[in-house]
């Protein structure tokens, strides 16, 4: 590998981590919902979990969770530098995409979609923040997957001129 591909590659990794962090503070779908089908005692205490009981699985709270990820509020892509196996090891806590036979079938197809449309406005606009950026996202309680109450307000601007 040359220096160049060298670089193109280390930032096509850290690409992904940025991904993946975004994916950890703003998932689509910030809860996963089964049914239960065999009764479960859960570990260490009395509560019994019975057959044929709907389980939701909250994904928001798990991606949160400082035991897994230090410094929760915080944008850090390199946490995901070691890869999500360092945080689904000992169970799943990572799971943007959902787990299991029901995990979503557009994962790789979602990630394409996201690309395109970040190269796209990137290379034809300059995005910065405006006065109604918000610093942190409130989350309107009515919708069903994660919405922003007022959206993303941002300065969009037609980029006229190409650096030399
Ligand atoms: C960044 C983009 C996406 C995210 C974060 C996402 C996330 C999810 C999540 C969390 C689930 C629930 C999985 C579970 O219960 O274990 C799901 C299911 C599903 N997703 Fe996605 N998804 C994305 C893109 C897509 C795309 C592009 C498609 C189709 C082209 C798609 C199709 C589906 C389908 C059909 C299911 C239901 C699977 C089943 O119940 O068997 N998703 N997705």
């Amino acid at each position: 590998m040359t220096m160049d591909q060298g670089s193109k590659h280390v930032k096509r990794k850290a690409s992904f981590f940025q991904y993946r962090e975004s994916l950890r503070m703003y998932p689509v779908l910030p809860f996963l919902d089964r049914r239960c089908n065999a009764e479960y005692k859960l570990p260490n205490s009395d509560l019994v979990v019975e057959k044929g009981l709907p389980v939701y699985i909250p994904m928001f709270g798990l991606h949160f969770d400082e035991k897994y990820f230090p410094d929760p509020l915080k944008y850090k892509p390199e946490r995901f530098e070691n890869g999500t196996n360092v945080y689904n090891k000992d169970g799943i806590v990572f799971m943007p995409f959902g787990e299991g036979p029901r995990i979503c079938i557009g994962e790789r197809f979602g990630l394409l979609a996201t690309k395109l449309a970040l190269v796209r406005i990137l290379s034809e606009f300059e995005v910065v923040r405006n006065m109604k950026t918000p610093d942190v996202i409130d989350f309107t309680p009515k919708s069903f997957i994660l919405q922003s109450k007022i959206g993303l307000p941002m300065k969009i601007k037609k980029i006229t001129s190409t650096p030399a």
